[in-house]
């Protein structure tokens, strides 16, 4: 289980992002997860002239992780040249709760500007499956 460190996580995501489709915005983002056994999977946003098609950098790298078989994610990095670290979206949040909810995200700006939080307080009050149980109507 090998691990490497926070630069090289960032690292990971900004050489992602070089592969964002973002045409209609002009905002590239890169991602990239490590998961439980030290392995690093990436994605940038896709956008499309159907502009509500588009996806997140976020999900394009975690729904290629998941459905190779990765899980348990520790650490999300997410970079953008924005003004300030630019945190996910809040449909990433909820599919980050979902299936990384033990991870801690990393934020970084092209001037090297970081944040760091745990996916748990990004989402506060989330709803998840264990709602699905109740008794419904
Ligand atoms: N975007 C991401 O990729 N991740 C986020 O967390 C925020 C927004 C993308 C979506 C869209 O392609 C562009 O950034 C502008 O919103």
């Amino acid at each position: 289980m090998s691990t490497i460190s926070d630069d090289e996580l960032l690292a990971r995501a900004w050489r992602a992002r070089e592969g964002a489709l973002c045409d209609y915005s002009g905002f590239a983002v890169g991602a990239a997860f490590e998961d439980q056994e030290g392995r690093i999977w990436t994605g940038a946003n896709v956008e499309n002239a159907s502009y509500n098609l588009g996806l997140c950098a976020e999900r394009v790298a975690l729904y290629h992780a998941l459905t190779s078989g990765a899980r348990g994610f520790r650490r999300v990095a997410v970079v953008t040249d924005a003004p300030a670290p630019t945190p996910p979206c809040g449909a990433c949040r909820q599919a980050l709760f979902e299936f990384a909810v033990d991870a801690v995200v990393l934020m970084e700006n092209r001037a090297g500007e970081r944040e760091r939080r745990d996916v748990r307080d990004l989402l506060p009050l989330a709803f998840e499956a264990s709602y699905l149980q109740k008794k419904r109507r």
